[in-house]
């Protein structure tokens, strides 16, 4: 790997002729670029002809780049077929849940489990490890790319046929399966394995628990094509990785199942353009990364320098916002600063996408930030390796999230996004670092830990966060949490089944809002969505609804509960009220921040450097911070120019 922070990109010289990747190499230097992801879709120049392996234009490639002291990361191109491939095996392109076979022409046609797909996956890795796997400029395997983006579920017949293997192995008997399943509702009862189908399109809604199982099938597939190149990647000694699509474009893929699959963590982050303060959602894709990282460094696969083509209207990035981007995610634990790509394509599906260097060429301001950017991120090589830590946890469980948005909930409006970015965004105005956590974790570490609206909890899981509250931790759950268990089957009597007990309270009845109806609470908070009768056990109430179909009864509780506290927040607060109410139980959980500070300034703290990052329009003065500003390399003044970074060395 580099020395210091990975800088550079996507690199797909093939759509260009030799006198550009001449130029390429000589101003990637001028960028202080030191890294580059090559051959992600280059299956057929690789493979031209089946198995007619054609290397020699990826060797001079790459004996280029080395030249230059460029690393490579060296792509599995996986996620595009040639059109021989998709002609001769028709059957291995996806068919969606509502049975379209998906066409050609553009990425992502084959099924991860088609055996032919398999079968050629495999011998590319091992053509490519072969070939490349003692070559010094290649520091890493990058396999595939996005698992699950954009099709999670694929309904071919291959998928059928695994999908019945994967049920004889899960529950060995049709008993289990139809138990597990409640089939004996609508009378789906199952007599033998080839009876069941995978739960494609309806005109109504399809058993929820046959949909879960089979989302999760569906990301055991694609693991499983991964590991079957990695496992041959994995000769060479070298780290094996494939870059995730986190928060964005991508809920189908279980990444706690992922991560320890994994030599690296990569992950990709586009920013909603649209979206006010849409550096919150960054900050939240980067703590979910280096919490798959288990706390450790990860690498920021792909973003982009500017516009995104895929979203509805291409926003530019205003001056000074890639440099925020980029440096928040090294901040949070990145290892890298990488890009989408090195040179903005003359065609194709994506050539109204930024990239590095731009359309205009190399007299651009894009490519005068790209620059300036690379001296940045040289400077940075002290934060390396240097771990984030959180005193507050967050529960992210993908089953539950996509349990929670099959059909048929008791509100349409109930999204597991929606409680946590709710939540995630009034922690970072505290200035509050987060980890995301599985329910099932070890959370012995944090002073808090925020379960918000996870309507799916296991019952082994709950007796987790029960038993960190016993032994003192602090929870603070939102309502429609602890509802089902694994197959969707409601817990057994009053809700939150699997919470009742900590959470000293049950809940009678919920009573959804109306789209716009609003409800508020003792002390002027106002929630949408949701409201609830919530009946006191042993807690205690902190917050009641003062209108609404539960006016007089309790919407925020706490229950102290062995050592610890668990509260419990029966309405969809947001904004300045939830954090309000949240700053309260902050303060209970004797959580650390500093007070004094613009809500627009970011604040964290990786190894011994303080990263301080203004969002806002005005200059932010900080004290009681001292340290080298590693950008500048003077000593650290206070001064947080608007709209600019200081990254502070305490220890200097
Ligand atoms: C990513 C993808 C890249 C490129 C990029 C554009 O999701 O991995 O190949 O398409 O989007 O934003």
């Amino acid at each position: 790997m580099p020395e210091g922070i990975a800088f550079g990109g996507d690199y797909n010289p093939e759509q260009w002729p030799l006198e550009v990747q001449e130029e390429d190499v000589r101003l990637m230097r001028q960028a202080g670029v030191n890294l580059v992801s090559l051959g992600i879709f280059a299956w057929v120049l690789m493979e031209p002809a089946e198995g007619v392996y054609e290397f020699g234009w990826l060797d001079t490639i790459i004996d280029r780049l080395h030249s230059a002291d460029i690393s490579v990361n060296l792509g599995t191109p996986t996620t595009v077929p040639p059109a021989w491939f998709s002609r001769k095996y028709p059957d291995a392109s996806p068919m969606t849940r509502e049975g379209v076979r998906v066409g050609a022409g553009a990425r992502e046609t084959a099924c991860s489990s088609h055996p032919a797909f398999r079968a050629a996956s495999a011998r590319l890795a091992e053509r490519l490890v072969a070939r490349y796997g003692e070559h010094p400029a290649v520091v890493m395997w990058h396999v595939h790319n996005e698992y699950g983006a954009p099709l999670g579920e694929c309904y071919c017949e291959s998928s059928v046929a695994a999908w019945r293997d994967w049920l004889r192995h899960r529950y060995e008997s049709l008993d289990a399966l139809n138990t597990s399943w409640g089939t004996a509702f609508w009378g789906q009862h199952y007599g033998e394995w080839d009876e069941i189908d995978a739960p494609r399109w309806s005109h109504t809604v399809v058993n929820p628990a046959q949909r879960l199982d089979y989302a999760r099938f569906a990301n055991e597939e694609h693991l499983s094509h991964y590991r079957l190149q990695r496992d041959i990647l994995r000769q060479s000694g070298k780290p094996v990785t494939t870059n995730f699509a986190g928060t964005v474009n991508c809920k189908s893929m279980d990444l706690w199942r992922w991560a320890p699959e994994l030599d690296v963590i990569a992950n990709d982050h586009y920013l909603n353009g649209e979206q006010p303060d849409n550096h919150i959602q960054l900050a939240m894709s980067a703590d979910l990364s280096r919490s798959l990282a288990g706390g450790g460094p990860w690498l920021l696969m792909e973003h982009s320098t500017s516009a995104i083509s895929w979203q509805p209207r291409g926003i530019a990035k205003r001056p000074g916002e890639m440099r925020r981007n980029s440096l928040a995610h090294v901040a949070r634990g990145s290892d890298s600063v990488l890009f989408f790509q090195w040179r903005a394509s003359r065609y194709g599906a994506e050539k109204w996408h930024s990239a590095m260097i731009p359309h205009a060429g190399t007299d651009s301001q894009i490519w005068r930030d790209v620059v300036s950017l690379g001296a940045d991120v040289g400077r940075l090589a002290p934060v390396k390796d240097g771990r984030v830590t959180s005193e507050v946890a967050m529960v992210w469980d993908w089953e539950s999230y996509w349990a929670l948005e099959l059909e048929w909930r008791p509100s349409g409006d109930l999204r597991f996004r929606e409680r946590v970015d709710a939540f995630y965004e009034a922690l970072w105005r505290e200035h509050v670092t987060v980890d995301f956590v599985h329910p099932s974790a070890d959370i012995s570490g944090y002073r808090l830990v925020v379960v918000p609206s996870s309507y799916l909890l296991a019952e082994s899981s709950a007796k987790n966060l029960q038993r960190y509250v016993e032994s003192g931790g602090h929870l603070l759950v939102s309502y429609f949490s602890g509802i089902v268990d694994e197959n969707d089957t409601v817990h057994a009597g009053a809700y939150p089944g699997a919470l009742r007990e900590v959470l000293g309270l049950s809940v009678e009845e919920f009573h959804p809002l109306r789209e716009l109806e609003t409800v508020t609470l003792t002390g002027g908070a106002t929630g949408r969505i949701w409201s609830e009768r919530v009946r006191l056990e042993r807690a205690v109430a902190m917050r009641h609804f003062t209108d609404g179909p539960d006016t007089g009864h309790p919407a925020l509780t706490a229950n102290a509960f062995g050592g610890g506290t668990a509260s419990y927040l029966a309405a969809a607060l947001g904004g300045d009220d939830l954090r309000a109410l949240l700053g309260e139980v902050l303060d209970r959980a004797g959580v650390s921040r500093p007070r004094d500070l613009p809500d627009t300034l970011e604040l964290v703290r990786r190894g011994a450097c303080a990263f301080l990052i203004n969002h806002g329009d005005a200059p932010v003065t900080v004290t009681g911070l001292t340290g080298t500003d590693l950008l500048t390399g003077a000593p650290f003044t206070g001064e947080v120019p608007a709209g600019g970074v200081a990254v502070v060395n305490e220890a200097s």
